[in-house]
């Protein structure tokens, strides 16, 4: 590499608590104060369902930092404390003096109550899931025109028995006297149940009531919005340079790159780094969606590189770092031709921001990222315009963009590819070809059947044994496959999926006709934990 600037974390724009704060000055926002609640950040997520941009901030977020971002309301979330322990999260009473309206969920109202003299103690008895809910005289305008009896989901062992003064109690249920309560002059909400979580039917009415009766909030938020904003702010940080995103067919690198491509349009080159462990057509169904789009790609056909450097290899974690490894080599080789790159696009998404502590590492290169952990030698400055998304409005944004469905709905395939779905023995682009073939039927088999979009992932393995079967009149001595389906929500638990047995049959005939050197599929039914998703 010649010349670059150095990386963004040392100079990059100002961030509080690790976000960037000027992300999105120009829209209207609501800010969740994170109290160590379970359902934090799907707070943020409904809100933004609702059009209005939403972003977690630590409870302990201070007055002036808060005030400078000027938010049309509050929300704070709920924890695990309780209010009158020793260490609990008070209730920050310099909020009051921002005059925004505030929520309180669960703790987080708790919290407001017992600060402003209203009386929290411990219920005789928590209540957990679903409760029934009663509306106190007509339920205020937090929760006015919504039916009198209905359901929320609870999750708490303390309870409101009385409101502060000025404040009006809004709802019950069975072990929380007081389940929501109001004082409008103040712009003060709280409710004890989780508007945020589907098993609370209206809760999506509340947080509208909320955001728009009482904050007017407008519906700003959207994957329009969003497009407009990055692409303003991505050309003020490129300036006249070039950039280079590396691809890995995953819909987060695709979508940061269209995202950048619309904004600078040429100066972005992209790096396709195809090290032959691709599913069948993903490579050309990369490549075609790019060429469409008039973005300037490298494809790299590295195949053979990386099967020559696999030659002999069973061990899983050599396999990975082999990979990782020659990545690294091959797109370095291909960053040093592009001698004027300053900025490296990233797909960064914001749970990524999050679960780094919203601290500045998720600025530096991420180890783990899909396309390899780049070199922090690069020195490259970063763009990762998708910093502040959800997964699924990175999809949106993809769609908008006009990214095929394919790739806006794709489900997570790891970096190192087929390589680690090839169990107990040695790559090679046989066995490659044989597993492509039958993981290519499962797949078509399971889109026919309309399952894909719920499965978080499906796949078929090759387990490096052989078993014996007959075929037609012959003796077979050849490899199974094991198919994989599982259903998650972040892939840090997982169970295997209740694929119908129809479905199911006709995948292993296909797979047993079709794929030589095939006489047995298997299914693995563990869940994760114990097992893993992937088998290596
Ligand atoms: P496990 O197998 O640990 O997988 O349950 C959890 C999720 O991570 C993906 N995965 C990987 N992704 N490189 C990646 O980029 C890897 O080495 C890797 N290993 C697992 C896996 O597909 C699942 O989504």
């Amino acid at each position: 590499m010649t010349e670059a600037p150095p990386a963004l974390a040392a100079d990059g724009p100002k961030s509080q608590g690790g976000l960037d704060v000027s992300a999105h000055r120009s829209l209207e926002e609501v800010l969740v104060l994170d109290f160590g609640g379970q359902y934090s950040q799907l707070i943020a997520r409904r809100i933004r369902e609702c059009g209005v941009f939403a972003e977690l901030l630590p409870s302990t977020t201070s007055i002036d930092a808060i005030r400078e971002r000027a938010p049309k309301g509050l929300v704070l979330s709920g924890g695990p404390a309780s209010v009158y322990e020793e260490g609990a999260p008070a209730f920050p009473t310099e909020l009051l003096d921002l005059d925004v309206p505030l929520l309180g969920i669960c703790y987080g109202m708790q919290a407001m109550v017992q600060a402003l003299g209203g009386r929290v103690e411990a219920a005789e008895a928590g209540e957990f899931g679903r409760t029934d809910l009663t509306l106190r005289d007509g339920g205020g305008g937090l929760l006015g025109g919504l039916p009198e009896e209905q359901h929320c989901w609870m999750s708490h062992r303390d309870a409101v028995f009385e409101p502060p003064p000025g404040f009006a109690a809004l709802a019950s249920s069975p072990g929380s006297p007081v389940a929501a309560c109001e004082d409008p002059e103040r712009g003060l909400y709280g409710i004890q149940f989780h508007p945020e979580v589907v098993h609370t039917p209206y809760g999506t009415e509340i947080l509208t009531h909320f955001l728009r009766d009482v904050a007017a909030c407008e519906r700003q938020w959207s994957p329009h919005s969003v497009i407009a904003e990055q692409v303003e702010r991505i050309r003020a940080q490129v300036g006249s340079g070039r950039a280079i995103c590396g691809l890995s067919g995953g819909v987060d690198s695709s979508v940061a790159a269209l995202l950048v491509h619309r904004a600078i349009g040429e100066q972005l080159t992209c790096v396709f780094v195809d090290h032959g462990l691709m599913r069948l057509n993903e490579a050309e169904q990369v490549v075609a969606a790019f060429e469409r789009f008039g973005i300037p790609l490298v494809h790299v056909e590295a195949e053979e590189r990386f099967l020559a450097r696999l030659a002999g290899v069973e061990e899983p974690e050599r396999k990975r770092k082999i990979i990782g490894e020659e990545f690294i080599r091959v797109f370095e080789e291909e960053a040093a031709k592009l001698e004027d790159a300053a900025c490296l696009v990233q797909g960064t998404l914001y749970s990524d921001v999050i679960e780094s502590g919203g601290s500045d590492e998720a600025a530096t290169i991420k180890s783990h990222h899909n396309v390899g952990g780049l070199p922090e030698d690069l020195r490259l400055e970063l763009v990762e315009p998708l910093r502040m998304l959800f997964k699924d409005e990175v999809r949106a944004v993809g769609a908008e963009l006009g990214l095929p469905e394919r790739m806006v709905w794709r489900q997570p395939f790891p970096g190192p590819g087929l390589a680690i779905r090839i169990v107990g023995g040695e790559v090679t682009r046989e066995r490659l070809d044989l597993l492509r073939g039958a993981d290519a039927i499962l797949q078509e088999e399971i889109r026919a059947a309309d399952l894909y979009h719920q499965l978080w992932q499906s796949f078929c393995v090759l387990p490096v044994v052989r078993s014996v079967g007959v075929q037609g009149d012959g003796r077979t001595y050849a490899y199974p496959i094991v198919i994989r389906a599982v259903t998650s929500d972040d892939a840090m638990t997982a169970d295997w999926a209740r694929l119908p047995y129809d479905l199911l049959e006709k995948v292993s005939n296909r797979i047993i006709n079709e794929i030589a050197d095939v006489n047995r599929v298997a299914l693995d039914i563990s869940s994760k934990p114990p097992a893993t998703i992937e088998w290596e």
